[in-house]
């Protein structure tokens, strides 16, 4: 765990500077089943395996696939759990200097039943008690290094302090040394809210659209758009229909979803796109081309067990 805490690293040999992500990182225990059991049953699985999760780590691994330098931030326990997590952030060779390790506490444990038949995802989170990395922690880090910081919206009051620093550093600065940001607001938690004000992308969830009454990505986009600031990029992913979004110009762009031939396991599928996303925005790609990078990678990532061989 010791390493965990190690000097922060310059940028790449190469000088191309990182991608941060903030947010959770946890134990994903993926029981492969054929069809969904029955409650009080007794089933046998097809494969079961441990897989490293948390949105903002997984997002960590589709960028270090993809190619982009990046680095996790996010609370980690002593234990089992969080030296498996650990040893997979590095193995997949994303940096770990601001992982910031607790000393005590459990990590959050997911036990996730994936249909093999249907592609679909049950998960049954622990949370754990471990508290969130702090706006503390994030003076931490130094911001020439990054090109840009994605936020998954938990802690919203500390985060948003984490948001306004970086939007202070960026407006000290010409264009091109500033830092993108982003947050993803998944869950339609009240306190969670306030995020959508702050970053200059915010992907929002289909769950986000629906609590505010919404039946449509377009729809949600149009409906929400005051709540961002002016500037910034709204998306919305909505599974098989693709995802949408609108830029600062108010315009509405879709990319249809690509489906896999076969639907295999849809974990970390909205993860994923986040990741692509991001990608294609922080190398200066247009909006439409990053909406359509985003489905093209999550549609192969639901093709794949796991995130290994996405690219
Ligand atoms: C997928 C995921 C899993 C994790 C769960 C936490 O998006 O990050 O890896 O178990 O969500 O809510």
């Amino acid at each position: 765990m010791a390493a965990a805490a190690a000097a922060p690293r310059g940028p790449d040999a190469g000088g191309e500077k990182r991608i941060l992500c903030v947010g959770l990182v946890c134990l994903d225990i993926i029981s492969v089943v054929d069809t969904y059991p029955a409650e009080d049953s007794d089933t046998r699985c097809v494969s079961q395996r441990w897989q490293r999760g948390g949105n903002a780590s997984n997002t960590c691994t589709v960028l270090a696939l993809l190619g982009a330098p990046c680095a996790f931030m996010g609370s980690l326990a002593p234990g089992h759990a969080a030296d498996f997590v650990l040893a997979d952030l590095r193995r997949h060779g994303v940096d770990v200097c601001h992982a910031v390790p607790q000393p005590g506490g459990r990590l959050p444990v997911s036990v996730v039943i994936a249909s093999a038949r249907r592609g679909t995802r049950t998960i049954l989170h622990a949370g754990g008690n471990l508290p969130d990395v702090t706006a503390r922690d994030f003076e931490r880090v130094d911001l020439s290094q990054y090109k840009w910081i994605h936020w998954e919206a938990r802690n919203a009051a500390e985060q948003a302090a984490m948001m306004r620093r970086v939007e202070r550093h960026n407006r000290a600065r010409p264009a091109a040394e500033r830092v993108g940001t982003s947050v993803e607001v998944e869950k339609p938690r009240e306190e969670l809210l306030e995020l959508l004000a702050l970053g200059s992308v915010v992907f929002i969830s289909k769950d986000v659209a629906r609590h505010f009454g919404y039946r449509s990505a377009p729809e949600a986009l149009r409906g929400l758009r005051s709540r961002v600031q002016p500037g910034a990029t709204l998306i919305c992913a909505w599974a098989e229909e693709g995802a949408d979004a609108m830029g600062p110009d108010g315009e509405l762009v879709h990319s249809d979803a690509f489906p896999p031939e076969t639907l295999v396991d849809t974990l970390g599928a909205g993860d994923t796109f986040n990741a692509a996303v991001i990608f294609a925005l922080s190398a200066g790609r247009s909006l439409r081309d990053a909406l359509t990078f985003g489905c093209r990678i999550a549609g192969r990532k639901c093709g794949i067990q796991g995130f290994d061989g996405i690219v």
